[in-house]
């Protein structure tokens, strides 16, 4: 259970918010004045401090000065006056975590309450393992098979669309292996001219060839006993595959030029977004390489195949890029969140994250609305959802959805709306006072 201390003189305002805050489960503890709050402060410890701005024996901001010498992390949220904005900008300067204008929106409070209380209990060992989030249970079963190919030696083929984490993942498995303390070395097999490919891998010796004015060091060297990641092996021509296959079965090999044979010490780990077994067939792919990389395979799903982690990674990115924007939202509202969770991320993870990073820079509140997000995933509700709600509407609620719809897509502009809906400006007004939209 989450403990509050709610300092506040108002005894109308204590007694509402106090039953309020306990029938959402949270345990109250209350101050009327600054001394009470600073006592109890000092021989209690509690997850979120509510305070009022205005008290009898002084204010807010005092007690929030006093508590962040000795606390800098617990959210402190200052309750101000309507339309003291004054106040609000200096309790923000002075460390408060979030303001809350009078009078309180309960709604609203509890919302900003169950983030903050979320936030200060961090994502769980297995909805965050190692840095991947991920609740599904494609995930959860992935997240165990990582663990255990972090302990073998074995080579390893990770298979996923573009953008699903395959680098993450591979970091994870370098990082949770013996070999961690070890270097990770990238290469991007379809990055390297075909002639580069070899000089890339075993690195050359002086006068190897025009140009070569020193020795230099392969990418296998330069990993040592870590790992060496193959990124989109699936692009790799033949003949550097000969090549390839010829280390991972000998585990030595010469410099280009060279006469003296190396060890290759590193662990290899591979990654495609290509279906390998296709181009086996195909002949595009030498089937010994396959089976010589492939020894575990894991495939990483699209995230369309797991959309309940969508809400997770949304509000995981919205919290990193609130911190580096230094932004303070603190939610994503449910209609933006419905339009996440029925797009179809063809882009995947990677893409998602660039959607949040791009509403952080678009939203000028404390919470992001669909308006926020990329026009690109805004795009219509398919048609069978359409279907299902006319089915349970009717007229005069679609209608409420439909115009409610437009005005956030043209971010409340009338005119605009007006012109989108094919109605005059005034009669858009009369809608929105009947159906109560009026901001
Ligand atoms: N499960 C996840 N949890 C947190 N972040 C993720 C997750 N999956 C992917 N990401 C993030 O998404 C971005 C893309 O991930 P990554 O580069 O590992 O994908 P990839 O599969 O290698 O993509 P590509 O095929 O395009 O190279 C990165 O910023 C990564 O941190
Ligand atoms: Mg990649």
């Amino acid at each position: 259970m989450q403990r509050i201390l709610l300092i506040e003189d108002e005894k109308n305002v204590v007694k509402i918010l106090s039953k309020i805050l306990q029938e959402n489960g949270y345990q109250v503890d209350i101050a009327f004045k600054k001394e009470e709050a600073l006592n109890l402060i000092n021989s209690n410890s509690y997850d979120i401090i509510l305070s009022d701005f205005q008290l009898p024996d002084g204010n807010g901001i005092e007690i929030l000065e006093i508590f962040r010498k000795k606390d800098k992390d617990t959210p402190f949220l200052i309750i101000t006056a309507y339309g003291s904005i004054n106040g609000a900008v200096e309790a923000m300067k002075k460390g408060a975590t979030h303001y809350i204008a009078k009078p309180i929106d309960f709604d609203n409070l509890l919302k900003i309450l169950s983030f903050y209380s979320e936030k200060s209990k961090p994502l769980t060992e297995t909805e965050n393992f190692h840095g991947i989030i991920g609740k599904s249970p494609k995930m959860q079963e992935l997240f165990q098979e990582i663990s255990i190919v972090s302990k073998s030696d074995s080579t390893v083929l990770i298979e996923g669309e573009s953008g699903t984490g395959k680098e993450l993942i591979a970091k994870a498995i370098h990082k949770l292996s013996k070999r961690a303390d070890e270097p990770f070395v990238a290469i991007n097999c379809s990055a390297i001219p075909l002639e580069l490919f070899e000089n890339e891998l075993f690195g050359h010796e002086k006068g190897a060839y025009t140009g070569a004015v020193g020795r230099e060091v392969g990418k296998i060297e330069l990993a040592r006993e870590g790992t060496l990641f193959l990124d989109e092996i699936g692009e790799l021509p033949l003949y550097p595959q000969a090549k390839l296959l010829r280390v991972l079965q000998e585990k030595e090999f010469y410099r280009v030029g060279g006469t003296e044979l190396i060890p290759a010490n590193c662990r290899f780990i591979s990654a495609t977004n290509k279906n390998l077994e296709q181009l086996v067939e195909e002949g595009k792919f030498r089937e010994d390489l396959f089976y010589r990389i492939n020894v575990v395979h894991l495939r990483i799903p699209p995230l369309r195949e797991r959309k309940e982690d969508i809400p997770l990674l949304a509000k995981y990115f919205l919290e990193k890029f609130s911190k580096i924007d230094d932004k303070e939202i603190y939610d994503i509202d449910s209609s933006a969140m419905e339009i996440l969770l029925e797009y179809d991320w063809p882009g995947n993870v990677r893409e998602l994250e660039n959607a949040i990073e791009r509403a952080v820079v678009m939203c000028q509140e404390d919470i992001v609305k669909p308006h926020h997000l990329p026009p690109r995933i805004q795009k219509k509700k398919s048609s069978s959802t359409l279907k299902a709600e006319i089915e349970t509407t009717n007229l005069l609620d679609l209608e409420k959805k439909i115009i409610h719809k437009v005005l956030e897509e043209v971010n409340w502009n009338q005119t605009k709306a007006a012109e989108k809906l094919g109605i005059s400006r005034k009669q858009l007004r009369t809608k929105m006072k009947n159906f109560g939209l009026l901001k």
